[in-house]
């Protein structure tokens, strides 16, 4: 897509005012000054103008806190599916940035902005995923160093990203990764001879979930929220 038409779409400028605002240096595309009105843009770009991260008008972006016993799917007829906690209205072409298991709850995100939900999932973007994670052993005292270092999963060729954790009691962690491998948080505890009995998905990049939201419950992003993801 042209900067010019995107810029149309997503303010009030006219076409003639889209094309100044470009040509004195406005707007930056994935933080580069573009001058340009037929410049390029793709799904994966970064459009900021006057300091303000612009993105398509029409786009939703809901936060959810998801219950045990949902699956996160985009099947809206499976009955056990978090889009059956949205509205008909609500979950029209919404996708999930980032999926989580049957047993975990917590916070998931919903949008119809592939381009956004690509800077949460992506490995490449290195986006943090808070949890809140119970064990059923005391937790070992070397967890900090091996998960800085990264521990082998299995069947997975490299070592896992860098993670951090703040240890809450024995039994009870704050892990944030920076990736998303298939049932990751139980299997880099199981990498240590541990299990995961409870996990709770509190923060996404710089998006905490709301806790004024009971299980089930969801709101809309605020601007913040949405612009936060960069
Ligand atoms: N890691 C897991 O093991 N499960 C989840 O649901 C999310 C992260």
């Amino acid at each position: 897509m042209r900067l010019d038409k995107f810029i149309c779409a997503c303010t009030e400028l006219s076409r003639t005012q889209a094309k100044k605002a470009i040509s004195n240096g406005d707007i930056f595309v994935d933080d580069a000054s573009i001058t340009k009105s037929s410049f390029k843009i793709d799904a994966q770009s970064k459009i900021v103008y006057l300091g303000r991260r612009l993105l398509l008008q029409g786009a939703r972006y809901i936060m959810l806190n998801k219950p045990l016993d949902t699956v996160c799917t985009s099947i809206d007829d499976d009955a056990r599916s978090v889009m059956g906690l949205l509205g008909a209205e609500e979950r029209k072409a919404l996708h999930i940035a980032g999926r989580l298991d049957i047993d975990t709850t917590g916070l998931v995100i919903l949008t119809d902005d592939g381009a956004w939900s690509h800077r949460i999932t992506s490995p490449k973007k290195k986006c943090g995923k808070r949890y809140r994670v119970r064990l059923i052993e005391p937790v070992s005292e070397n967890v900090a160093t091996c998960f800085k270092q990264g521990v082998q999963l299995n069947g997975e060729k490299n070592l896992t990203r860098p993670a951090e954790v703040e240890i809450l009691s024995p039994y009870e962690v704050l892990l944030t990764i920076h990736e998303g491998k298939y049932h990751q948080v139980k299997r880099m505890f199981a990498a240590l001879n541990n299990r995961v009995i409870q996990l709770h998905r509190e923060k996404v990049g710089g998006i905490q979930l709301d806790e004024s939201l009971g299980s089930g419950e969801w709101r809309y992003l605020t601007a913040a929220e949405i612009s936060s993801v960069v």
